[in-house]
Order: C-alpha cells, then sequence, then structure tokens
C-alpha cells in the first residue's frame, strides 16, 4: 500500500466512526440564522453520503441545552429538555397548532401534532419526552432557527421572517407552513443517538 492510499484509508476511517460530541453545548446554535447552503441539500458529496447514519455521544447534554450536530449536510438539533418545556409542550391544544401533523420520520403510520408523536424514545429509566431531536432548517426557506428558548413560545425563533416554534418545535406563529421535521433517529445505547 502507497503512502497515499494508507493516508487515505485512515482518512476515511476517523471519518466513519466520529462521534460529535457535546462540547459546544446550547451555542452551537446561536451562529444562527444563516442561509444554509442549498447545494449541501440538492448534490451531496461523496463525503456527505458516507455520513448517512452517524452516531452522536449525548451524555455531555445538560437538561435545558442543546447540541447541533451536521447530518447530510444539514444542522440537527439535540435538546434535552426541561420538565418545564416538556409541560409546556403537553398543554397546548392540538387545535391550535398550524401544522398538526408529526414529521416524524420515525412514525410508520404518521401521526398528529402530539408532543408524544415527536419527542424520541428515552433510554430505560429517563424522562419521558426528555429528548427532541429535529432538524434544524426552518421549514419556511431554509434558516437556521435561534433555539434555547427563544420566540413567543419558548422554544425556536427564526428571524430571517419571523417564524415562532414552541419547544415540541412545532410552527405556531410566522411565514412557516409545518413544524420541524424529526429524522430517523434512535437511542443505540444509554448515551447515544444514531441519525439515520
Ligand atoms: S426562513 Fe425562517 S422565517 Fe423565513
Amino acid at each position: 500500500m502507497s503512502q497515499a492510499d494508507d493516508h487515505e484509508g485512515t482518512h476515511e476511517g476517523t471519518r466513519r466512526d466520529f462521534l460529535y460530541y457535546s462540547t459546544a453545548g446550547a451555542g452551537a446554535v446561536t451562529a444562527g440564522a444563516a442561509i444554509w447552503p442549498l447545494v449541501n441539500q440538492m448534490n451531496p458529496s461523496a463525503d456527505v453520503k458516507a455520513l448517512s447514519s452517524i452516531r452522536v455521544d449525548t451524555s455531555g447534554i445538560e437538561p435545558g441545552t442543546q447540541l447541533t450536530v451536521k447530518w447530510l449536510g444539514k444542522p440537527v438539533f439535540i435538546r434535552r429538555r426541561t420538565e418545564k418545556e416538556i409541560e409546556e409542550a403537553n398543554a397546548v391544544d392540538l387545535t391550535v397548532l398550524i401544522d398538526n401533523d408529526a414529521r416524524n420520520a420515525n412514525l410508520k403510520d404518521g401521526g398528529d401534532g402530539s408532543d408524544v408523536n415527536r419527542f424520541l424514545v428515552p433510554p430505560e429509566g429517563e424522562l419521558d419526552g426528555e429528548w427532541l431531536v429535529m432538524m434544524g432548517v426552518c421549514t419556511h426557506l431554509g434558516c437556521v432557527p435561534l433555539g434555547d428558548g427563544a420566540g413567543d413560545y419558548h422554544g425556536w425563533f427564526c428571524p430571517c421572517h419571523g417564524s415562532h416554534y414552541d419547544t415540541s418545535g412545532r410552527i405556531r406563529k410566522g411565514p412557516a407552513p409545518t413544524n420541524l421535521p424529526i429524522p430517523p433517529a434512535e437511542f443505540v445505547d444509554a448515551s447515544t443517538i444514531q441519525l439515520g
């Protein structure tokens, strides 16, 4: 094997095995409202395809904070919600929702916009509803919403044109037509989420 081949193999292996750690915490979202490059959505490179499934270490994410990771070229929010956030999400009357659809790729038969249809099933022994995993792309024109209780509904806010999402990531006010979608995701052990 040439040195170049060897180098390439190491590089690919590192990428494939790469774990996203939660050191960035809540600050990761504040970079904010930039348009996510459309080219990544429309024409994924070989590197992006190789990362169609990634694993995320959740052990450093405290209640009330979130981690943003990049998956398939787009940001994904992994939020560990507080009890107050969960209560707020549950208290919402579904008739007031702009989009009463779960938008959850993990529900085979779909479902309404209830919070129970949106959060990730937690590892054994953990609080139901604590983990919310969503695409961090505004459903209006694709900006990255601000998080950490932002907006009128204490969830996420997209300042580009004023879309407000609640603590379940459901659109409540503004031009965005649909809830933030839930990507394929699951806990593969007590502190690891697999996306894709
Ligand atoms: S892109 Fe989010 S409100 Fe327009």
